[in-house]
């Protein structure tokens, strides 16, 4: 059963659950990278605006093909929405995933990734995590993707 996860991630949140669920689902993990330089502060109104407004980016070739996994498991913060970056990697990849599960991560709210990554993949995800920024602080996070991998694991009937 092969794994792929994919997050983008621009503080290290998204990461650090993407990180976690690569190793403990044995997956291979690669990182997508915005080309737009969203490094500081005042690119944050920016960038809102971009995933807002539906605003298109760009992102660097990723070395891996959904076609190739069983399931792809896609990760983003939220940014009002999920990020440019997830956005653009889910619509060049359309009709490429076999099964698809998503992470979050978020200070706040996760709001409605789940409906966004269904519309943009084209498959419904079979399962969903979202971390909030305190519980990854507070080592929270550890047990909430335990449990995700045990589900995804089940869904995929892997022992
Ligand atoms: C541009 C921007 C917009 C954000 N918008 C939201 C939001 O709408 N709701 C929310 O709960 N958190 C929001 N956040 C917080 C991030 O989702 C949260 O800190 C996340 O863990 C960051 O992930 P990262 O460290 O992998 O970049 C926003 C952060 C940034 C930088």
């Amino acid at each position: 059963m092969k794994i792929l996860i994919v997050y983008y991630s621009r503080h290290n949140h998204t990461k650090i659950v993407g990180d976690l669920i690569g190793k403990l689902l044995k997956g291979v993990v690669e990182e997508i990278i915005d080309i737009k330089d969203r490094s500081h502060l005042i690119n944050w109104e920016k960038s809102v605006f971009d995933e807002e407004l539906r605003t298109p980016t760009k992102i660097k070739p990723m070395k891996s093909n959904p076609k190739d996994f069983d399931l792809v498991i896609v990760g983003s913060p939220i940014w009002h929405g999920i990020t440019p970056a997830l956005r653009a990697y889910l619509k060049q990849n359309k009709g490429k995933f076999r099964k698809i599960a998503l992470f979050t991560t978020f200070s706040a709210s996760a709001e409605n990734a789940d409906y966004v990554v269904e519309k943009l993949s084209g498959k419904k995800p079979i399962s969903v995590l979202g971390v909030q920024d305190r519980q990854i602080w507070m080592g929270e996070h550890k047990r909430l993707i335990r449990e995700f991998c045990e589900r995804v694991k089940k869904l995929l009937n892997i022992y």
